[in-house]
């Protein structure tokens, strides 16, 4: 993957406050950029995606597409498209590496991919990389409460400066 030089560590304590996590990512992407979705299978990849896609005013279901591979959809912001590289696995994702460069390549759509680390091809156009990891409660491993559920560690990188908005996430790694 190249580089992407900005980079912080963040905590998101809950889903209600994944929605206002989203609601500064949505300021934050603009037409062309590549989002990677990275983290283990329920992390939260598609959960994060639906409350982007409902803060972009998409109103229709957003439904995981491992199935059917890729969504579109039409957002306030620009054309959304919604990708899922975990069927095609890393052996199989190159399938998509025409269809999904020539999308970035022309800068109107956002994409969103999800296991983004499976597509070789995608390394150098990623803009911006999501990492997710759930957090369990360390203290209480037999009886987690249901916040300790919901926490998720989110390791995120981008091509420019990440804005207040997101960094009020930041945590100390
Ligand atoms: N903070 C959170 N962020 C994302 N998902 C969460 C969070 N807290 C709980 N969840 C739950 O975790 C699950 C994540 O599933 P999903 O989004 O399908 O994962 P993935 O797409 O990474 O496989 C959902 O049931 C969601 O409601
Ligand atoms: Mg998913």
């Amino acid at each position: 993957m190249a580089v992407l030089p900005y980079q912080s560590s963040l905590l998101i304590p809950s889903l209600a406050d994944l929605a206002s996590f989203c609601e500064a990512l949505a300021l934050f992407l603009k037409p062309g950029d590549v989002l990677a979705l990275d983290g283990p299978l329920g992390a939260g990849k598609t959960t994060l995606s639906q409350n982007l896609l409902r803060v972009l005013g998409v109103q229709e279901p957003v439904n995981s597409p491992t199935f059917v591979l890729m969504n579109e959809y039409t957002s306030t912001c620009c054309p959304v498209v919604h990708v899922d590289l975990y069927r095609l696995g890393p052996e199989r994702a190159d399938s998509l590496s025409h269809e999904l460069t020539t999308i970035a390549d022309e800068g109107r759509s956002l994409l969103l991919v999800e296991w983004a680390c499976y597509g070789d091809f995608l390394q150098e156009l990623v803009t911006i990389q999501i990492a997710i990891q759930p957090v369990w409660d360390e203290a209480e491993p037999e009886a987690p409460d249901s916040r300790g559920h919901e926490q998720r560690r989110v390791a995120l990188a981008a091509n420019r400066l990440l804005p207040e908005a997101l960094r009020r996430f930041e945590v100390s790694c």
